[in-house]
């Protein structure tokens, strides 16, 4: 496995790769490995022969107060597991390399980028957009892979894609739990054992929902003062929102006629977690 750091020397590696037919499948992320993680790459392998995983912390898409400086980082554990998945090159340029001086680019979405995490974190999906268009750019994937863990992110970068007219083919994948349900994030390093416990509040309001909408409860503000209840009966955790939305658009569902996002973020101490799940509700 090679690791690249130089965006000149990946791209040269890309262009060598594409010339001899071979197809690229890109998994973007900002390291700190996890199960998720490694899903996204054992997929990454339906879709291409090259396998490239891009690890970057994006200093873009951090908010100021936001955890950028101590974000987990862990390079060497990274480049073992990466190894150990069959990932042909890992992709880690310094901040420097992707954003050196008098960089003034940017890539906005507009709609889907406002509700959910774009209410609480505005500059987020701006840093994201930027960095994966720029990463498309480097590694010049066939196919990329992004988790659902991150559902509007994936929603955002398919709209993007589109809109744009990239090259490129978005690849979703489910949501990796831990055996408890908590869904993997590499921020669940930052909880205690007591915030941990709290947090599996989220999944299990979850798994709540989907049996009130498969028992037939199709009133969202119902189904969400059930979500907000569970959440809020456990003093550790601080909600920052809990909303039923149209998968695609992303809008605002008040009354369940088909399959519906219910998307979670909450504070836990002060680290943000997000979960979600689809609703399976037939489409009327
Ligand atoms: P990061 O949080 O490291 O996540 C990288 C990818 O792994 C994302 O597509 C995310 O949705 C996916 N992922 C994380 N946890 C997961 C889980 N439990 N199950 C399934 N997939 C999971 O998301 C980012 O990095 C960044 O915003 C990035 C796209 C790399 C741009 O900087």
């Amino acid at each position: 496995m090679r690791i690249i750091e130089s965006v000149t020397e990946m791209q040269q590696q890309a262009e060598a790769w594409r010339r001899e037919g071979k197809r690229i499948a890109l998994v973007p992320t900002m390291g700190y490995l996890h199960e998720g993680h490694l899903a996204l790459m054992r997929e990454a392998r339906n879709h291409g022969d090259e396998i490239v995983v891009s690890i970057f912390v994006n200093p873009t898409q951090f908010g100021p107060g936001e955890d950028f400086e101590r974000y987990p980082r862990d390079m060497e554990r990274d480049v073992l597991l990466a190894g150990e998945v069959g990932v042909t090159a890992v992709f880690s340029p310094p901040v420097k390399e992707m954003y050196p001086e008098r960089y003034q680019t940017f890539v906005e979405v507009m709609e889907v980028t406002r509700p959910l995490c774009g209410r609480s974190r505005p500059v987020h999906f701006r840093g994201v957009t930027t960095v994966v268009t720029k990463l498309f750019n480097v590694v010049k994937p066939h196919a990329a892979v992004f988790g659902e863990k991150d559902f509007q992110q994936l929603t955002v970068i398919r709209r993007m894609v589109r809109d744009l007219n990239m090259d490129v083919r978005i690849i979703g994948h489910p949501i990796v739990r831990e055996s408890d349900g908590l869904a993997m994030s590499s921020r669940n390093v930052y909880l205690t054992p007591t915030q941990r416990e709290a947090a599996l509040n989220l999944s299990r309001a979850l798994a709540e929902a989907e049996q009130l909408a498969n028992g037939g409860e199709r009133r969202g503000p119902i189904i969400l003062g059930k979500v907000k209840e569970r959440i809020d009966s456990n003093g550790e955790l601080r909600i920052d929102y809990a909303e039923l939305c149209n998968p695609e658009t992303l809008e605002d569902v008040i009354e369940l006629r088909g399959p519906t996002l219910l998307a979670l973020a909450a504070f836990v101490g002060s680290t943000r977690l997000i979960d979600n799940r689809v609703l399976k509700v037939p489409a009327e």
